[in-house]
C-alpha cells in the first residue's frame, strides 16, 4: 500500500486536470470550503493513483484518472473509463488531504483512511460516541495532550473501519471499538486493532504527525504503507482555514 498527503496550497489554479464529470460536480459546489476540500481530495487522489499505476502526472494524464462512487459514498477509480485494479481510500482536514491506494481487493478487499487535527474533545463527545471501554481508557489519562490525542485517535480509528465496511457514519460509532499500541515503528507508525460488535476485525496503523493523527485500516494485517514521493509532510503542515476569508465562491 501506498499513501500521499497534499496540502490545499499545492492545487494547481486551473481545472484541465480534473474529468468532465468532476469539472461538472465542481462547478455545482457553492460553498468555498467543499470547493476547496474537494479540489485538494482530487488532486491527492488522482496523483496517487497515476504515481502507483505508474502514469504520467500531467494534466491530461490525471484528468484521465477519476475518482467515482458506489451509491453509499465509497470512492472507486476509473482509468480511462474502465475500472482501474487499485483501492482507494480518501480524507482531508484542515486544507490537507491523504490517500491510500492499495491493490484491487488487495488486504482483503476495501480500505480506509482518515485524517484528524489534535484537538480538544469534550467528555460529552468522548460518552456519546465511544464504547465503555474505549470510554474508561481515555478517562484513564490525564487532562491535555494524551486525553486528547487518544480520543482523536480512536475517533480517527472508527472512520476509518467504518470506510472500510463502506457505511461511514451512517453506523453506530458505538458498533466498533479501537485498541491501539503506542510503540511506534522508526518509520512512525503504530499499531491499531478494530474489533465490531458482529465480530468482524481490522487491522491498520496510525502515527501522530505534527498536529495531524492519520489512521488506517483494512481487513487484514498488512505493512503500514509506503509514503509517496512530490506531497506533503503532516509532521511540519499548518492547519489551514482559507476558506474563512471568502466563505460563498
Ligand atoms: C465516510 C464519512 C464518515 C467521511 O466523512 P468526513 O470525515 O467528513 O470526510 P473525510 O474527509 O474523512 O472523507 C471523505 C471521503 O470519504 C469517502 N467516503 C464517503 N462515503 C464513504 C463510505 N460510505 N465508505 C467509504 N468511504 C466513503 C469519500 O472518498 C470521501 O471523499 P470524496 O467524496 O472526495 O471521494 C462520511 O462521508 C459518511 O458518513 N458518509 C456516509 C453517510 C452519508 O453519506 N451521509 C451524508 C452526509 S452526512
Amino acid at each position: 500500500m501506498w499513501w500521499l498527503a497534499h496540502g490545499e496550497q499545492e492545487v494547481p489554479v486551473g481545472a484541465e486536470w480534473l474529468a468532465p464529470r468532476e469539472q461538472r460536480i465542481l462547478a455545482e459546489i457553492r460553498y468555498t470550503k467543499r470547493r476547496v476540500e474537494f479540489l485538494t481530495r482530487r488532486w491527492t487522489a488522482k496523483r496517487a493513483v497515476a504515481m502507483v499505476l505508474g502514469r504520467s502526472l500531467d494534466a491530461a494524464a490525471l484528468a484521465a484518472v477519476e475518482i467515482r462512487h458506489h451509491a453509499s459514498g465509497a470512492p472507486w477509480v476509473a482509468v480511462d473509463g474502465q475500472p482501474a485494479a487499485v483501492d482507494v481510500s480518501i480524507s482531508d482536514r484542515a486544507g490537507w488531504a491523504v490517500c491510500l491506494v492499495g491493490p484491487a481487493g488487495g488486504a482483503g478487499g476495501a480500505l480506509g483512511i482518515d485524517l484528524e487535527l489534535v484537538e480538544p474533545r469534550s467528555d460529552a463527545f468522548v460518552g456519546d460516541f465511544f464504547t465503555a471501554g474505549e470510554v474508561a481508557g481515555v478517562r484513564r489519562l490525564p487532562a491535555g495532550q494524551a486525553r486528547d490525542e487518544a480520543a482523536n485517535l480512536i475517533w480517527s480509528a472508527k472512520e476509518s473501519a467504518l470506510k472500510v465496511l463502506q457505511v461511514g457514519l451512517r453506523a453506530d460509532t458505538r458498533e466498533v471499538e479501537v485498541d491501539f499500541g503506542q510503540e511506534r515503528r522508526p518509520d512512525g507508525w503504530a499499531p491499531l486493532a478494530v474489533t465490531g460488535r458482529d465480530g468482524s476485525a481490522f487491522a491498520g496503523w496510525w502515527r501522530r504527525d505534527g498536529v495531524f493523527l492519520l489512521t488506517l485500516a483494512g481487513r487484514r494485517q498488512a505493512p503500514p504503507p509506503l509514503q509517496l514521493p512530490g506531497g506533503g509532510h503532516l509532521v511540519d503542515a499548518v492547519p489551514l482555514h482559507s476558506w474563512l476569508a471568502r466563505p460563498c465562491v
